[in-house]
């Protein structure tokens, strides 16, 4: 029998939303995870690989009404749909090969080509939130934003994302004073939403280990000069009052030190003569909405390929 696509179905036809969420976290850490499928599914198992662009589904189908070995290709990033060819090998059976999807560079590269699953976390107006969000509509960052979460709400990155019809959430800090357990909550809400990557994008809250850890190495910000200099709160006011002539913005992966984890990318910004507060953020923030799409674009999804 000929191999060929025998259906293509949502995955959470064949998963509990819940389950795969969990499945996905459990490959981005691990080598892999095994989940076994049972009715009305049939009977078999599941695998995300490391490379998580990848999952076996080996065993039979009993939907299908025959024997059926099946291989399945997440073919649109982590949640999308499931390609399921059929051939004719036996079925029920482990060992039987790889996975070309494990083996072929070119269904790696299919992996580096899937959009990015954002989650943006902001606090205040939102300008860089939408300049993402821009981006990728144009075409220049090959993304997708899952989520938004603010800590104020009505914000102006709220009312921005209801305008571009991106999910949103309020997680108001006056209301959960814990750091630890708002961070918790951000863990949750990104991660059954199948984020990959969260961006602090105008995050005006001081983050705990519980965020760094849940997305480590894949949680990043921007912040408004040149780091390492004038880390912390007001970076800008700091950087007049200091009285550099050249300042500018940074994206960098965050870790539990403020402002302090790998840089990614800078942009060096001018402090002209009878600049204030105003001017000065202005002019950073222009170089701010080019940057952090350009940051992003670069990166090489590494946790996809383990
Ligand atoms: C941005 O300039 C960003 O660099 C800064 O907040 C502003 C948010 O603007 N972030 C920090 O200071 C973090 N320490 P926006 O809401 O218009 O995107």
């Amino acid at each position: 029998m000929e191999q060929g696509i025998a259906a293509v179905q949502p995955l959470q036809a064949l998963f509990k939303p819940r389950l795969a969420a969990d499945a996905l976290d459990v490959a981005m850490h691990h080598d892999r995870a095994v989940i076994p499928l049972g009715p009305p599914q049939g009977h078999g198992i599941a695998v995300y690989g490391k490379h998580i662009n990848a999952m076996g589904v080996v065993g039979k189908t009993l939907q299908f009404g025959r024997s059926l070995h099946a291989e399945a290709l997440l073919s649109q990033g982590l949640n999308q749909s499931l390609e399921i060819g059929e051939d004719s090998r036996q079925d029920g059976e482990m060992g039987h090969g790889p996975n070309p999807a494990l083996t072929d560079p070119s269904h790696n590269n299919r992996a580096d080509q899937t959009p990015l699953q954002l989650g943006v976390m902001a606090s205040g107006n939102g300008s860089n939130f939408e300049a993402l969000a821009q981006a990728i509509q144009a075409g220049d960052l090959n993304a997708r934003i899952q989520r938004l979460v603010v800590n104020n709400p009505g914000c102006g990155a709220q009312q921005r994302a209801e305008r571009l019809g991106i999910p949103v959430s309020v997680l108001d800090h006056r209301l959960i004073k814990d750091r630890r357990e708002l961070d918790a909550e951000l863990v949750r809400l990104f991660r059954a939403d199948r984020v990959e990557l969260v961006v602090m994008a105008g995050w005006m809250r001081i983050v705990t280990e519980v965020l760094v850890s849940g997305f480590s190495d894949r949680l990043i910000n921007i912040h408004p000069s040149l780091l390492p200099s004038f880390r912390g709160l007001d970076a800008i006011g700091q950087a007049l009052q200091a009285g550099v002539k050249v300042t500018g913005c940074t994206v960098h992966i965050v870790t539990e030190e403020l402002d302090a984890g790998p840089i990614l990318a800078q942009a060096a910004v001018p402090v002209l003569d009878g600049d204030d507060h105003a001017t000065l953020a202005k002019r950073i923030q222009e170089q701010e909405h080019l940057l952090l799409p350009k940051a992003l674009a670069g990166l090489k999804p590494t946790w996809r390929q383990g």
